[in-house]
Parts: C-alpha cells; sequence; structure tokens
C-alpha cells in the first residue's frame, strides 16, 4: 500500500506530501456526467453499487490521486430512515421533513440495510481494484445532517434550525443524538466493509454560537469518536469543518487530523496544536479554477508554512463543477514536485 496518506495520520514523517481532493469525483468530470446521465435523480444512483464503484474509481484512474473516497453522499443517512431527498438541478438537496418533524420520537433508530448496503458492497469491491491506495469513507456530523433536516431547503443564514433549536432544545437533544448514533452505525459499517480512514464532514457548524458549537458539534465528536475508536481503536478519522474553536477543547485526544476551510490562516492556527496532530486542506477551490500562475504560487505557499507538519494536500471545500481538468493536473504536479 502506498502509506502517504496514512503514515501522515499516524504520525510519521514522509519525504512527499499526500494529495486528494473533496469531491474528486463529480460534475468537473465529463466521465461522472457519462455515468449520471444514466440515473432518474441522484439518490438513486447512490444507491447503484455499480455506478458507485466506476465514479469512485474515475478520478483515480484519471489523476492518480493518493487516496479514493467513496462515492456516495452525506444526505443517504436521511433516505435510509425513510426521509424524502430530492437533488433538484441548480437548487440543491430538498427535505421533505413535514410528517417526521412534528413526530421525531416516530423516527426509525435503525438504518434501512436494503438503502445503504450498495455503499457497503461498493466499498468492498472498489478495494479489490484498489490494490495500492487507501480508500475513504465519510458521513456528515449530526448538526451538518440536521440543516438539510430541519431547514427542508437551506435558508442562507440557517435560521429556520437556529430557531427551532432555541425553541425546541429537548427536540433538537433527540434529533442530534438520533443521528449520532446513526453516524456512528454508518461509519462502523464502512469500516467493515474495508475502508482505511474516515472524514466526517461538519460544512455548517460554523454558523452556531460558541454554546450550541460545543454540544452540539465538540460533544458529538467525541462521542462519534469514541462509538468508533470503542470497535477499531486504529482508524484514522479527519474532521472537516470552517469552523476553528479547538485551542481548548483537547481535538487531538480523538480526532488525527483537522481538515480546515481556506479562511482559515494555517500559520497562525496550527500553533495551538502539540506535535502529534495533523492537518488537511486548504486551497481556495476558486483558485483551483483559475489556475495559472496565481494558483501554482498558493500551493507552494501552503505547502512551505506545513511542510514540518503532518500534512495532507487538499482544497478548503469541494472541487466547483466548473473546474478545467487542466488545473487541477497542475495542482497534482506542483504538490508532487516540492520537496520540503
Ligand atoms: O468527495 C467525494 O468525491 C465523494 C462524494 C461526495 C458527494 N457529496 C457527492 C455529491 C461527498 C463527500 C459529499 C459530501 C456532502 N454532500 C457534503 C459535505 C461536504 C461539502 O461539500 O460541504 C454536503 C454538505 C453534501 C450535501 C449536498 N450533496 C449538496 C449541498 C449537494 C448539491 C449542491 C452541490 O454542491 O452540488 C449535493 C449533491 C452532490 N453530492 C453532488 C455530488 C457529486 C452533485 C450531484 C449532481 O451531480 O448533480
Amino acid at each position: 500500500m502506498n502509506n502517504l496518506l496514512l503514515n501522515n495520520l499516524n504520525f510519521k514523517k514522509t519525504e512527499k506530501v499526500p494529495v486528494w481532493l473533496m469531491r474528486q469525483a463529480g460534475r468537473y468530470m465529463n466521465e461522472y456526467h457519462t455515468i449520471k446521465n444514466k440515473f432518474n435523480s441522484f439518490i438513486e444512483m447512490c444507491k447503484n453499487e455499480e455506478a458507485l464503484i466506476e465514479i469512485t474509481l474515475q478520478p483515480i484512474k484519471k489523476f492518480d490521486f493518493d487516496a479514493a473516497i467513496i462515492f456516495s453522499d452525506i444526505l443517504l443517512i436521511l433516505d435510509a430512515i425513510n426521509i424524502r431527498v430530492d437533488f433538484i438541478q441548480g437548487k440543491g438537496p430538498v427535505v421533505d421533513n413535514l410528517k417526521a418533524i412534528k413526530n421525531i420520537k416516530l423516527l426509525p433508530k435503525d438504518l434501512d440495510l436494503e438503502k445503504v448496503n450498495p455503499c457497503y458492497n461498493a466499498i468492498k469491491n472498489v478495494k479489490k481494484e484498489l490494490i495500492n491506495k487507501p480508500l475513504i469513507g465519510f458521513a456528515a456530523a449530526p448538526w451538518t445532517l440536521a440543516t438539510y433536516f430541519i431547514e427542508g431547503y437551506l435558508t442562507k443564514d440557517l435560521s429556520i434550525i437556529k430557531s427551532f433549536s432555541y425553541k425546541n432544545p429537548e427536540k433538537m437533544d433527540l434529533i442530534i443524538n438520533l443521528f449520532s448514533d446513526l453516524i456512528i452505525k454508518h461509519l462502523v459499517n464502512q469500516i467493515e466493509a474495508g475502508v482505511d480512514l474516515i472524514q466526517i464532514f461538519d460544512t455548517h457548524s460554523y454558523q452556531m454560537d460558541y454554546n450550541m458549537n460545543k454540544k452540539y458539534s465538540i460533544q458529538q465528536m467525541k462521542k462519534i469518536s469514541k462509538g468508533i475508536k470503542k470497535k477499531h481503536p486504529n482508524i484514522p478519522i479527519i474532521y472537516y469543518t470552517k469552523n476553528f474553536q479547538f485551542d481548548d477543547n483537547n481535538i487531538e485526544e480523538y480526532i488525527n487530523c483537522l481538515s480546515l476551510n481556506s479562511n482559515v490562516n494555517l500559520k497562525r492556527e496550527t500553533k495551538y496544536f502539540k506535535k502529534d496532530f495533523c492537518f488537511q486542506g486548504n486551497l481556495d477551490p476558486f483558485l483551483l479554477v483559475e489556475g495559472g500562475k496565481i494558483m501554482v504560487e498558493e500551493i507552494n505557499n501552503i505547502l512551505n508554512i506545513m511542510k514540518d507538519k503532518f500534512f495532507i494536500f487538499n482544497l478548503g471545500h469541494g472541487v466547483l463543477p466548473q473546474t478545467p481538468v487542466k488545473n487541477v493536473l497542475r495542482l497534482i504536479e506542483t504538490v508532487r514536485n516540492f520537496k520540503k
């Protein structure tokens, strides 16, 4: 196995910097559209084992990234507790939450395996073909999953979920706890199917105030990490956030790596951490759209700042659909040519 990425997550020094990109499979690749056009909906495609295997491997074949990420979506968990999710072109996900929110206690406590088994079977098969690279499994963090569930269709300021949380703290606790339990189950299932590490996406946590963040993000991350590490103590965990509230939260004790958005100043913020900790990030996805000298300079800038740390090169957020393929090739070439 090419262990460049796993070595950094296990705090072993490497000569080169590993690189993969969030949403490395997706709409910027023609190959992705060819498969997607065969399906009536995105969620249907997320439950088709063959499509998942092929899409997961597309960016590996084309770009030779240092890791693959299983193709799926964070909202599959909602589908697996019988909540309808529609991905509407040009609009994004819409969640049919009306009945479920009225009767939160009646929500299923387990994942419908018929909905999630294609993901686990795809993992088993990708692992057979991906002989020399790690495979990443993933899920949302509970707050981020709850934003889609409670809001139905996301507001810009998350006003619906924030008002719901302040007005109905008991109900919100029930939802967050249920989601944390489902997330643990989904991640453990992915690990048992064969993924080598996991990433937890908390894309919307930065919109909470300090107290709410502590309760719905930090505490839940500790619970999720404990739940996973009880069964699989050595599985590396990456936590993605646009937030920076870690200096007093001992995050090193429950995760291996923080994946940071481009709004974070890596040079300043990484100082808060003791030595054995890994970081991932954080090129602005819009610089990857732009390409050219300005992109190459910023990649080298990030690599220089992080050269003495355990580090995985990535974007601050997912690859944008308008990204030119040639810029992705240039990014990889720049990272691979960098000498520490
Ligand atoms: O990283 C990968 O390559 C694996 C695949 C992956 C997808 N979604 C595929 C996808 C991953 C890791 C995700 C995570 C995800 N999904 C997050 C967390 C990370 C982030 O980007 O913040 C979130 C918030 C979602 C929810 C979601 N799924 C949204 C908001 C949308 C629509 C808007 C958008 O950004 O496209 C999706 C749909 C989705 N998930 C697509 C893909 C490739 C596009 C579907 C299409 O082809 O139309």
